[in-house]
């Protein structure tokens, strides 16, 4: 896609996701002569002493890219600071006197993308002071929003939010990231279905059993209380980045893979996913104690600064949906998401049933085929076949055929990188659009309100697998999570 010349505004500029994240991008992004030639990033942040320093550091901390002082000086030059708060109009005027004035260094119409790097309770006020000095639209040139999820807290707050966005952009104007949908694996989920022609035969309830979903991480949540307490795993990271993927593993093939195409058959597919119960037993949640993680003595979330000792968040959510459509009735899909789990690894598992008549051949060892989208760390693809041991008598063994992605291909962009490319492109496939953010509320706010009714959630040691009401979620159906 061709990247327009445009203003990127990042409000919260000094905050923890710009700089593990959106800085680190735009630099990776200049690195690889990806922004367009005219480009400007605007800072907005309450306090910007020493900002140059700070976003340097968080350049050489986080980029994907080498650190390279030529780039980053070229790079500055191009970023201009705005101090000021939300609540102050005089902050939002000086702002756009500021665009204005780089409008007129370019001799360019002004295009703007609003990137609200900002806890979302400050997502409606932002955007009405950008209203109020009409920077939300103009008569030249595009205008464009960018928010991060969480998407509201519930279904409520979240059209609320939605409402509060609609008076000032336009819908096409609203770019929604769920950073997992720019992470390549994620994406090779279609390609792998709909560009080969031995899987999409076989993907449905006849030959699939069931499907795993598996985001684990051995990070904790310290520094981030003010974020995460009350949020907890399955409003973080359920709600949108792993029912996204869900999405993408279980819908229709789209009639186009453009951004209407793709997003009409995840809304139906999402329209269709719902909760399995009893709820009791079909999901569960917990919350790490200390423990050991790569050898290492950590604390649990009490120790954690800002998280209250009775805090109730869960760190780690399991739960079970199905989808009521044809293709996939009776096929149930376990998600699972923990933090301070033994390690860091997200994958999709989808396991296959076995032949319907085992011969006898199949009985001696054999495993259910499994196909792994390994998404991260080390991207590829898996497919657990039951072979022959070498040596006398006949017995299976499974074993592996795989991909490793990155000795096959280039270092692929951070996912901040291509979704921020194709925000400056105007492309939205990769962005949820609101229907899908309101049906993904939708299918786990019962559970939420579940949970809300009951007392803390489980313990678990940092550094295990999570809690043991997880395990109970699979036997209760004969099966088993995949081992970390
Ligand atoms: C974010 C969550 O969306 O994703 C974090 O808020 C989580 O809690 C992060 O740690 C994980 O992202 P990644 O790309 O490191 O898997």
């Amino acid at each position: 896609c061709v990247a327009d010349p445009a203003s990127m505004v990042i409000f919260g500029i000094t905050g923890d996701l710009a700089r593990k994240k959106l800085v680190p991008a735009i630099y990776d992004l200049a690195h690889d002569g990806e922004l367009p030639t005219d480009f400007d990033l605007v800072g907005f942040a309450r306090d910007v002493d020493g900002i140059e320093s700070i976003l340097r550091d968080s350049v050489i901390l986080h980029a994907r890219t080498s650190f390279d002082p030529a780039v980053w000086e070229l790079l500055v030059e191009r970023i201009h600071v705005v101090q000021g708060s939300f609540e102050n109009a005089a902050s939002f005027a000086e702002l756009g006197s500021r665009l204005a004035e780089l409008d007129a260094q370019r001799g360019k119409p002004g295009n703007y993308v609003f990137y609200l790097s900002v806890p979302p309770r400050s997502f409606a006020l932002v955007c009405d002071q950008l209203a109020i000095c009409g920077l939300n639209r103009g008569s030249y040139g595009w205008r464009r929003v960018v928010i991060e999820k969480p998407f509201g807290h519930d279904l409520v707050s979240s059209q609320a939010l939605e409402i509060a966005l609609a008076r000032v952009f336009r819908p096409s104007s609203i770019y929604r990231i769920d950073h997992y949908l720019g992470k390549e694996m994620v994406q090779n989920v279609l390609a792998l279905r709909f560009a080969n022609g031995m899987f999409e035969p076989l993907w449905n309830n006849r030959h699939i059993d069931h499907v795993q979903i598996t985001m684990a991480e051995s990070v904790g949540v310290s520094g981030r209380a003010g974020y995460y307490d009350g949020v907890g795993a399955a409003r973080d990271v359920i709600q949108n980045h792993l029912l996204q993927i869900l999405s993408l593993i279980a819908m229709e093939e789209p009639v186009s893979f453009d951004a209407d195409g793709i997003a009409a058959e995840k809304i139906k597919v999402l329209s269709a996913t719902e909760l399995i119960g009893p709820l009791a037993e079909t999901s569960s949640r917990g919350q790490y104690s200390a423990g050991f993680v790569n050898g290492l003595s950590v604390g649990g979330l009490a120790a954690e600064t800002g998280f209250p000792s009775d805090s109730a968040t869960e760190t780690f959510a399991a739960l079970t949906v199905g989808v009521a459509t044809r293709r996939w009735a009776g096929v149930p899909f376990f998600i699972r998401t923990g933090k301070r789990l033994a390690r860091r690894t997200t994958q999709i598992a989808v396991t296959f049933t076995p032949p319907a008549h085992r011969a006898s051949i199949a009985r001696s060892g054999a495993a259910p085929n499994v196909l792994i989208f390994r998404v991260q760390p080390d991207d590829g693809i898996e497919l657990h076949i039951g072979a022959k041991s070498p040596g006398g008598g006949m017995h299976i063994q499974p074993v592996s055929l795989g991909t490793d992605f990155r000795s096959v291909f280039d270092e692929a962009p951070e996912a901040h990188e291509r979704l921020i490319r194709d925000v400056l492109c105007g492309d939205a496939t990769l962005f949820p659009r609101r229907e899908e953010v309101e049906t993904s509320w939708r299918i786990i706010d019962p559970l939420l309100a579940h949970w809300a009714n009951l007392g803390r959630p489980d313990n678990y040691p940092s550094g295990s697998s999570g809690p043991s009401s997880s395990d109970r979620v699979m036997s209760r159906t004969s099966r088993a999570w995949r081992s970390l």
